[in-house]
């Protein structure tokens, strides 16, 4: 009788044991995931040795006021690029119209200039994050067109005079989202108010107006599932091409970067030189790559491989200057609120803690696939 009862308890506490351990909410399944170890190498200076521009990181408040994060944001060599998430948005930017509010946008430029990082403004003509004025104001085409130029204008000008470093005054301004995400997924112009009142002429009305605001910042369109080739990288490549034969002024293409894990696309290269072919740049703007949590090993290590794959393409192609990640601890990422069920998409964990997918990023940086 005891003997049974004995073998069975044997059985089961195994068996509970693991389930337990499964569950995500108890943390010392964490520390018994794989984390990175090529930390002492700084991603930056790595990634600027090698010849690009930077690799950086997608940040705003809150998380900038958390002293931990800036702590690690500021990690000499780590991160040499910022993009605010959130505080340069037309919302933030000019919630009534012609009344401008840049004080988070500039902390965060103040904050970016003493972590020795360059800018990235993000983003004048999108159709989220978009005051209800603009979107619903029933504006004639003619109207609409001025508030563009208005808001660009604002926007832009306002930070081609302040993105620029507090002692050398040399600018830190390096780049601007002036359109984002024109497309939808086959190809065709999504129907924001500005393409449905306007036509496709606001993107060279925004790109003019934004090269008039400030002549030295290199000008992008911005969107995402265009980073491999498909029917909307393909309506991109077209776009930009018919914009650079009618002299618009456009810099680069930003490829957003938001994948799934184990799902990048094999085309990278290939399509990014299709894209520099035409004359502009490309970077790498927003990248995350989300895993269905629970995180495993498996997951982890197939994220690694999958950032070194990313980067190993922008270090593939001689146009793609920069590697900007959409943040870089999940305790910020935007995945979970937005994907539900997934998340820890980025290179640390929660407690800070760098992951595999940081040495694939080192990898791909000194030529090493994963
Ligand atoms: C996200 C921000 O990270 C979130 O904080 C915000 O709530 C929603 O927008 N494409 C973009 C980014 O160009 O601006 C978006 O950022 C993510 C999708």
């Amino acid at each position: 009788m005891l003997r049974f009862k004995l073998q069975t308890l044997l059985r089961v506490i195994p068996v509970l044991f693991l389930s337990l351990s499964l569950h995500p909410q108890f943390r010392f399944v964490n520390a018994q995931l794989p984390t990175g170890t090529e930390t002492s190498t700084p991603l930056n200076t790595a990634i600027v040795q090698a010849g690009k521009k930077y690799l950086g990181d997608m940040s705003d408040f809150p998380e900038l006021n958390d002293e931990q994060y800036l702590g690690t944001l500021k990690t000499p060599g780590l991160f040499g690029q910022m993009t605010p998430g959130n505080s340069m948005k037309w919302d933030a930017t000019e919630p009534t119209r012609g009344q401008f509010t840049f004080s988070n946008g500039d902390a965060i430029v103040a904050i970016a200039d003493s972590a020795g990082q360059i800018m990235r403004g993000h983003t004048c003509v999108w159709h989220n994050q978009l005051p209800s004025w603009v979107s619903s104001g029933g504006f004639s085409a003619e109207e609409l067109t001025e508030i563009v130029e208005e808001h660009v204008k604002g926007v832009v000008g306002h930070w081609a005079g302040k993105m620029r470093n507090l002692l050398t005054q040399t600018p830190i301004s390096d780049s601007w989202d002036v359109v984002n995400e024109a497309f939808n997924d086959n190809g065709t112009m999504r129907e924001s108010v500005f393409y449905t009142t306007i036509g496709e002429g606001y993107i060279a009305t925004a790109f003019n107006t934004a090269r008039a605001a400030d002549p030295n910042a290199k000008l992008y369109i911005n969107d995402y599932n265009i980073e491999g080739t498909s029917a909307k990288s393909t309506a991109m490549i077209n776009l930009v091409k018919s914009l650079k034969s009618q002299g618009v002024p456009i810099d680069g293409i930003g490829l957003q970067g938001h994948f799934i894990l184990g799902q990048i696309p094999n085309t990278l290269v290939q399509n990014m030189q299709a894209m520099t072919a035409l004359g502009v740049e490309v970077a790498f703007t927003e990248v995350d790559i989300r895993v269905e949590l629970p995180e495993t090993e498996e997951t982890r290590e197939q994220q690694k491989a999958d950032f070194n794959k990313v980067v190993e393409a922008c270090m593939q192609v001689e146009g793609c200057v920069g590697v900007t990640l959409g943040g870089f601890t999940d305790k910020y990422s935007w995945v979970p609120g937005t994907f539900p069920g997934f998340g820890a998409a980025l290179i640390y964990d929660e407690e800070y803690v760098a992951k595999p997918a940081y040495d694939g990023i080192v990898d791909a940086i000194k030529g090493k696939s994963d």
